[in-house]
């Protein structure tokens, strides 16, 4: 068995990147498998990977000779669902090339859409939603005897903990663990609940394990998937209160520092954070193990309180300036990024003028920015007008990404002259000469490769950098 197979990954949600990543070949049928969206489809795509590997699908990272293409699809902002429907249309010349090729949509589209998706896109052969890919086998048997298949059945407790996932990343060295699926939340701007369902947090064993593995594997890092890893719970209700007294409780803090546990030399990251969940009890773990890394993503959405009620999420601008203000306290180095939506329903340039000021308060590290973007069936849609013209939306995005180039930029002109721990991950983009990995605070810093190998800890001297990278070189 040969080592072959990509994935192709696009991280709308977060990224907006495209990257290639290897997978496990095994022979027979060829699949071509796209990933859109955030690290959780990711994350999905290998348990994807892993079930039609037994199947006997070997994977191609060449669409034209795949007799199988799944699109792992996306549905949080508008422009996410128009990408695929443009690579669908791509594949609409595969197929009359290859008129047995079978197309089939997975992930958040499929969930959303459902059978409509069939009816719209007509070369889609079959969809599968985020909780039925145990079923992928037998939909794709029941495209082979010439019908449509569809299974967008949600679960309150599917979590794939027994699925090994293949694993798709490129260094063999990073990998994600999923520890919860779904949301409770209900943002109301958010497509997610609709599309993923109900919260649902995975056996704290089958994950303890899985960390295991990886590390006796080679890896040295894993992150901690949830949508809310805040909410985390193992034999406990959202009161706290104990399920089974024959069975220990777990929270996320708890979990957190199982995981750490495994081996000082395996790196743990999380993502995301909720700021109305994250309590004190998970930034003392943190900071009582160095290998739990020093960054946090902590979604603020908006910096005006009313906003934010509108906007469901649990918390003011005080209380979220709160949760920043105990990060700096008990974990002093900690790196911050979040995520800013403008022109939400209401929004005023006034209202707009409070994100901009606690951005100037927080000064995040990091941000992932977008605008609105109503959602069909969300409370928004349902209650609110989306009432900012598109122009106003995006001249005020325009506004928030240049704060946001500043603040970055300087963060990254602090950390010149410091020396770093970074966990090697191979050859950077620039140039076979340079290696490159991150620190703990999630900075990509990029170094003279020398006599190191990815998986190596090396600790690196920053001598320059840009908004988005350091330079140093090994001490
Ligand atoms: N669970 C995470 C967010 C997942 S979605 C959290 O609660 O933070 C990632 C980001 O997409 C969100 O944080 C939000 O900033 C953005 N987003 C979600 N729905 C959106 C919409 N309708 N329009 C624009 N941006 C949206
Ligand atoms: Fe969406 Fe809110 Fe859940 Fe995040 S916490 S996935 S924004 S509903
Ligand atoms: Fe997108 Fe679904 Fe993730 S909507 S952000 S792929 S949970």
């Amino acid at each position: 068995m040969e080592e072959k197979v990509e994935i192709k990954v696009i991280d709308e949600a977060r990224q907006g990147e495209a990257t290639m990543v290897k997978v496990q070949e095994t022979g027979g049928k060829k699949l071509y498998l796209e990933s859109y969206g955030c690290q959780m489809n990711f994350s999905d795509s290998e348990i994807v990977a892993s079930i039609l590997a037994k199947d006997g699908f070997t994977t191609t990272r060449n669409a034209e000779e795949a007799d199988l293409v799944l699109l792992n699809t996306c549905s949080i902002r508008d422009n996410a669902e128009q990408r695929v429907r443009n690579r669908l249309k791509h594949f609409k010349s595969a197929k009359v090339h290859n008129p047995e090729l079978v197309v089939g949509v997975l992930g958040c589209m499929a969930e959303r859409l459902k059978a409509k998706l069939l009816e719209e896109e007509k070369l889609v052969d079959l969809i599968a939603g985020p909780d039925a890919y145990r079923d992928l086998p037998n939909l794709i048997e029941e495209v082979g005897s010439g019908q449509k298949a569809a299974n967008v059945l949600l679960s309150r407790e599917e979590t794939y903990a027994d699925i090994n996932p293949v694993r798709l990343s490129q260094s063999g060295v990073t990998a994600f663990i999923s520890i919860m699926r779904g949301c409770d939340n209900m943002c109301s701007f958010c497509v997610v609940p609709f599309t993923r369902g109900r919260e649902r947090s995975r056996d704290p064993e089958s994950i303890v394990d899985e960390a295991h593995e990886l590390f006796q594997k080679g890896f040295r890092e894993v992150t901690l998937l949830g949508q809310n890893v805040d909410s985390y719970r193992w034999n406990l209700t959202a009161k706290g209160e104990i399920k089974n007294p024959e069975v220990p409780t777990v929270n996320f803090a708890q979990l957190l520092e199982r995981v750490a546990l495994v081996s000082p030399d395996l790196r743990v990251r999380f993502s995301t954070s909720h700021p109305k969940d994250m309590t004190d009890e998970v930034l003392h773990a943190m900071a009582r193990h160095e290998n739990i890394c020093n960054y946090i993503h902590l979604p603020v959405q908006s910096g005006n309180s009313d906003i934010l009620k509108k906007m469901n999420r649990g918390y003011t601008r005080e209380w979220y300036l709160d949760r920043i203000r105990a990060i700096r306290e008990i974990i002093p180095e900690c790196a911050i990024s979040t995520d800013i939506i403008t022109g939400f329903c209401s929004e005023t340039p006034d209202q707009h003028d409070e994100t901009l000021s606690l951005m100037q308060e927080v000064k995040y590290d990091f941000a992932y920015m977008f605008y609105y973007s109503e959602r069909p069936k969300t409370l928004a849609e349902r209650k609110y007008e989306d009432d900012v013209p598109v122009t106003e939306k995006k001249a005020r995005l325009a506004e928030i990404i240049q704060l946001q180039q500043q603040h970055g930029l300087a963060s990254n002109r602090r950390a010149l002259g410091r020396t770093f721990k970074v966990l090697v991950e191979g050859p950077s983009k620039r140039s076979d000469e340079h290696f490159c990995g991150r620190n703990s605070q999630n900075a990509m810093v990029v170094f003279p490769r020398e006599a190191v190998v990815a998986g190596d800890y090396v600790e690196v001297k920053v001598t320059d950098c840009t908004a988005a990278t350091l330079m140093g070189e090994l001490v």
